[in-house]
């Protein structure tokens, strides 16, 4: 059994129709696809026009091959092309005034793969530079904004190893597409949401706080008392690595280009601070620290 969906040219310029050719018109009727018209055969396939808003996305053209009876493959498939999100989106690189809600298609769980429900996204300076067009997404990677989200566990890929059930509560580092109804992670890049924050919070948690986490007790394995020199200390990553510092034991200094940022970074806890651009840090830092190594 052989099934085609295959957005075509719209057969006047107003129409945002597509066609949909399929062996078995049973197979669009089994998702509920809704047929607008017959349209006759095309390439000895029975050709029906689907509404707009069923849409696969322009020139694209799927061929499937199943074996005979499989409906329920043939529904998997045709949920990919009919089920659709709203996500944050940019047609042209440029300011925050780009930025759109837009139907996109909803993603599908691949091999090892986990479909998360988004209730919150975060937003870092590299979604930033990557709405100016300046930060491409990887290769392969959604080209939706959002690179951590928090939600719940809404599907399962095959190959998962079951270390998650559906309605899980998890935070995910993500390579984009955070920002959307739905996105989905490999499993490995999923972690539980912590019992004690909002999702709202702990939206926040995997690019940054794990960054600067990562950086202090991985890379620089932190001891007690020691005393740690944040540059940037009022950015995303700055900004945690104080406070984990401080929960660390150890002493926090900092440096920020503004006095503004150099306040922020002492609300936050950090024990010394200096304006960068204005003074020699360097010298600073070992006045405070009394000449001690940091
Ligand atoms: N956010 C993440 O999840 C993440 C993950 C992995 C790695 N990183 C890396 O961690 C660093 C901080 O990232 P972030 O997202 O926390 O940054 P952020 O919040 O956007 O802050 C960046 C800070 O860097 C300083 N800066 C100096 N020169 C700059 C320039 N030319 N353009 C922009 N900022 C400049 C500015 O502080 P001053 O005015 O005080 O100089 C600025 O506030 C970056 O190197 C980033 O690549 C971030």
């Amino acid at each position: 059994m052989q099934v085609i969906l295959q957005r075509s040219v719209p057969h006047s310029s107003s129409s945002n129709r597509a066609w949909f050719a399929c062996t078995h018109l049973w197979a669009a009727d089994l998702y509920g696809v809704h047929i607008l018209q017959s349209i006759g055969n095309t390439t000895n396939f029975p050709t029906v026009i689907l509404s707009s808003f069923m849409l696969p996305p322009r020139g694209d053209c799927s061929r499937f091959d199943f074996a005979a009876g499989k409906k329920e493959e043939v529904r998997n498939c045709l949920r990919r092309f009919v089920e659709k999100m709203l996500a944050a989106y940019f047609d042209c690189p440029g300011g925050p005034e780009n930025l759109y809600v837009k139907e996109v298609m909803k993603p599908h769980p691949g091999e090892g793969e986990v479909l998360v429900k988004v209730s919150a996204s975060a937003l870092n300076r590299a979604d930033l530079l990557q709405r100016r067009g300046k930060y491409p997404p990887p290769k392969g990677a959604s080209d939706i904004l959002g690179l951590e989200a928090a939600g719940s566990v809404a599907g399962l890929g095959p190959g998962c190893k079951g270390q998650w059930k559906i309605g899980d509560a998890v935070m995910a580092l993500l390579s984009g597409g955070g920002q959307a109804e739905y996105v989905t992670v490999p499993e490995g890049c999923l972690m539980p949401a912590p019992n004690d924050m909002t999702l709202i919070q702990a939206a926040a948690i995997p690019e940054a706080w794990l960054t600067a986490f990562q950086l202090l007790h991985f890379v620089g394995k932190i001891q007690k008392g020691e005393r740690v020199l944040i540059h940037a200390g009022a950015s995303g990553v700055g900004m945690a690595a104080i406070q984990l510092v401080k929960l660390a034991n150890a002493i926090p200094i900092v440096t920020a280009g503004t006095q503004e940022k150099l306040k922020a970074t002492a609300n936050a806890g950090a024990a010394a601070g200096f304006d960068y651009k204005n003074e020699d840090f360097s010298e600073k830092v070992l006045a405070f620290t009394q000449g001690k190594n940091l």
